[in-house]
């Protein structure tokens, strides 16, 4: 199995300050966990967020790491061994996305990807998958992209760190079976960045089957359905896309 059944199971979300780590914070805490709400430089919404989460009566603290530092993503682990004696959930959600058109493509905006999207997924799955096999039980979910498989020729770099995060996502969930679980939810567009304007967004809507991008609270439902929901599922990516990966 994946989760004990007896207490609120503990949850960790990266990058859980903002936007959808957030949504994904608030719907683990409404369906029962405790959550560790981490954060790099959002600390004002992240104490917000956890503030938010005691008021439903659940355990939650915010704790804060650059996960592209291999020692900060250790601290953080073993700051929660300190405070929670335990995790149960770990969603991988904080990552970098920018804008990297071929002639700036180079060893930085690679590595840039990399390091956010792909390597520090990689450590907390390493961190997390320890004490998780050691206690029995866990389950991991990645935020990967409907990018993943269909490139997006101006976010190369982007689409790799995903595009691995998948085969993180699978190659995890054969090795660290049965006792973890390991999911991954491709969200299609949830959020519009700033720099696109209306007739660019309009664009995006209009190869949407469902009529609309997607919302955090979209995404936060699915990632809950994986983690607490679907005890037979692992080694599996669940589209969040509206069905634009249909054409
Ligand atoms: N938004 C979308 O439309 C969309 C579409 C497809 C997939 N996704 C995926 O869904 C997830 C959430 O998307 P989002 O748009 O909400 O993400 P986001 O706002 O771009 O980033 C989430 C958080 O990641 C944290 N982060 C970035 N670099 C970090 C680092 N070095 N160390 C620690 N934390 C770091 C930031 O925390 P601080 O603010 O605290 O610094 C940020 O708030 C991501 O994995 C994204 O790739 C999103």
């Amino acid at each position: 199995m994946s989760l004990p059944a007896s207490q609120s199971p503990v949850a960790l979300v990266t990058g859980a300050a903002r936007r959808v780590g957030r949504a994904i914070a608030l719907e683990l805490a409404r369906a029962g966990c405790d959550v560790i709400v981490h954060h790099h430089r959002s600390a004002a919404d992240a104490l917000e967020v956890a503030a938010q989460i005691r008021g439903m009566g659940r355990r939650s603290e915010c704790l804060a790491a650059d996960l592209t530092n291999p020692a900060a993503v250790q601290a953080l682990f073993l700051q929660i061994d300190a405070l929670f004696g335990g995790l149960d959930v770990l969603v991988n959600n904080a990552a970098v996305f920018r804008r990297t058109p071929f002639p700036a493509l180079d060893e930085s905006a690679f590595d840039f990807h990399m390091d956010a999207n792909l390597k520090a997924p990689y450590l907390c799955c390493l961190e997390a998958g320890r004490r998780m096999t050691a206690a029995g039980s866990g389950v991991i979910i990645n935020l990967t992209d409907v990018a993943a498989e269909r490139p997006f020729k101006n976010h190369v770099p982007y689409c790799i760190s995903k595009a691995g995060l998948v085969m993180l996502t699978r190659g995890l969930a054969k090795a660290l079976a049965p006792k973890v679980r390991v999911n991954a939810v491709g969200p299609g567009t949830v959020l519009f960045r700033d720099d696109e304007d209306d007739a660019a967004r309009k664009a995006v809507i209009a190869r949407i089957p469902m009529g609309r991008i997607g919302r955090p609270e979209d995404v936060a439902a699915t990632v809950r359905f994986l983690a607490l929901e679907a005890p037979h599922t692992t080694g599996q990516v669940l589209l969040v896309d509206g069905g634009r990966s249909l054409d």
